[in-house]
């Protein structure tokens, strides 16, 4: 499930209880960036995020890396409606659908980062 996703492939830099590290990554506890429209999320989650972001006040310039290769539709999903929901977040579920048509439309750098809310 997302909690095991999260566990194994997450919590190394975004931390167990979604509080990152300020300057280094970002928080996904209380971050009102990832629980906007789902697609942001799976394309960060599909492609990942590089380039100058602020999440919760703090400015953040790191690398995302991409979890294309290596989780699928359903394993993309589950970890994302996790850090949606969990540590007080308020978002909605994320569903596998939603992951598989970001997967068939591939998004730049770019793009991610003017997707993201401001
Ligand atoms: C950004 C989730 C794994 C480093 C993000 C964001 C999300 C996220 C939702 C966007 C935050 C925002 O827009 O405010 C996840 C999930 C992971 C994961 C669910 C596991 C599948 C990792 C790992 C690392 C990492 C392992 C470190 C090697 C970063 C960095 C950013 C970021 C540096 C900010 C990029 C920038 O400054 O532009 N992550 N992450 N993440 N993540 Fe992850």
């Amino acid at each position: 499930d997302g909690a095991k996703v999260y566990a194994a492939n997450c919590s190394s830099c975004h931390g167990a209880s979604g509080a990152g590290v300020p300057g280094a990554f970002p928080p996904l506890a209380g971050n009102t960036a990832i629980t906007g429209d789902s697609k942001y999320i799976s394309d960060v989650l599909l492609y990942g995020l590089q380039g100058k972001i602020v999440a919760r006040g703090q400015p953040y310039n790191g690398v995302m890396p991409a979890w294309a290769a290596q989780l699928n539709d359903a394993q993309i999903a589950a970890v994302a409606t996790h850090v949606r929901s969990t540590w007080g977040n308020k978002g909605s579920a994320v569903s596998a659908a939603t992951v598989k048509i970001e997967r068939s439309t591939p998004k730049t750098v770019v793009q991610i980062l003017k997707e993201r809310p401001q």
